[in-house]
């Protein structure tokens, strides 16, 4: 809008004052105003032609994308205004329809899509995904094969997938994905997990990581979780090929698209250890939540990682949805999963 705008006005100018300016030249009142009028003219057609020339175009559609961006970065920070629908949860086993983007209108405008098959496979169609953490993460692993696979290959996928503490890899043959998970319970072994990335020059396309529970149960300190959580930014930023601004058309390299996978709200009551309910409190949750914000790991306090904010997601769902306290129904991780894959859609629109 601006772009037309000025561009209009620009015309305006140049009808007014070329043709004054060419008075100046001694032309009559009558030529100067066939002058005035064969340039309105020209500007008027030129002004529709403008789309077939490029160097113009680039200028107005320059403009709209400022406005596109915006709209963007907008969007991604509603990607978690999603509502849980506490009926359907209760009387469905699977989850279809429990869950739901609300409809509020900001959040419509942005029209975030439950991706099914198809849309999936386009979109992660050649890439290599690492998610990479706890049990939280192999859960998430659970959710987004479950999208790009039938359910019988489901089926043996989770045997794999289940035995404890170990990795895991799939290759998609349809769609080419490759997806990687890897056990890493402590965030040291995340920073690792860096260091092979640069040790081999190999980079995954989208990278999902998060560790914290353990931490939480085995250490409980949340002081030096916070200095863990600063030395894997350090690592992300220095050994990463990632691009400082996002959308600013930067350096060439392509740079992987990475998330942060956030701890689950703790339901107390319903933990199932003793230990764990004595050290796991909320207050204690609450202090290594306020690291992680403090160590500048994530993009909403300058860093390179995307929150996939699975403790308000948890919370909204509620006790309803899990068992433990600590592990979510299926409908949680999903939602988590279309939260990853609504911001990758935005941002390979923006970067490609
Ligand atoms: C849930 O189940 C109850 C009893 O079977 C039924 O009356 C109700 O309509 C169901 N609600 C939904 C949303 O399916
Ligand atoms: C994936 O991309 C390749 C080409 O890059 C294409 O041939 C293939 O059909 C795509 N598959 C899907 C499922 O989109
Ligand atoms: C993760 O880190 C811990 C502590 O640094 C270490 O003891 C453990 O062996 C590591 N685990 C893996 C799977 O790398």
């Amino acid at each position: 809008m601006l772009g037309a705008l000025q561009l209009g006005v620009l015309a305006a100018c140049v009808v007014l004052f070329v043709p004054m300016g060419m008075a100046g030249w001694h032309l009559s009142r009558n030529k100067m105003l066939f002058f005035s009028g064969a340039l309105f003219i020209t500007l008027a057609v030129g002004v529709h032609l403008t789309p077939y020339f490029s160097s113009i175009s680039n200028l107005v559609s320059s403009f709209s994308s400022v406005v596109v961006l915006e709209n963007r970065e907008s969007c991604i920070s509603l990607l978690h205004k999603i509502v849980f629908d506490v009926e359907t949860l209760s009387n469905a086993s699977d989850s279809e329809g429990s869950w739901t983007w609300a409809a509020a209108s900001p959040v419509a405008a942005c029209e975030f899509q439950k991706l099914g098959l198809a849309d999936a496979s386009d979109l992660l169609n050649g890439s290599w995904v690492v998610v990479a953490g706890d049990s939280q993460a192999r859960l998430v692993v659970v959710s987004l094969l479950g999208l790009v696979l039938g359910k019988e290959e489901m089926g043996s996928v989770r045997g794999d997938l289940f035995k404890r503490h170990s990795d895991y890899q799939i290759v998609v043959d349809e769609i080419g994905m490759k997806l990687d998970f890897v056990w890493a319970p402590y965030v040291s072994n995340l920073t690792s997990l860096m260091m092979d990335f640069k040790v081999n020059n190999n980079y995954p396309d989208v990278l999902v990581m998060g560790a914290g529970l353990w931490h939480v149960l085995h250490v409980t300190n949340s002081l030096d979780y916070g200095i863990s959580l600063r030395l894997l930014r350090q690592s992300v930023v220095s050994l990463l090929p990632v691009s400082p601004e996002l959308g600013t058309g930067g350096p060439v390299t392509r740079s992987p698209h990475l998330f942060w996978l956030g701890m689950p709200e703790l339901i107390n009551s319903m933990l199932n250890t003793e230990e764990k309910r004595e050290k796991m409190k909320d207050d204690v949750l609450n202090a290594y939540d306020r690291e992680l914000h403090g160590s500048k790991l994530l993009r909403q306090s300058g860093g390179p990682l995307l929150l996939l904010d699975t403790r308000s997601l948890s919370q909204k769902c509620g006790e309803q949805c899990t068992m433990d306290g600590m592990h979510y129904g299926g409908v949680v991780y999903e939602a988590a999963v279309h939260v990853m894959l609504n911001a990758l859609l935005i941002e390979s629109h923006q970067r490609l």
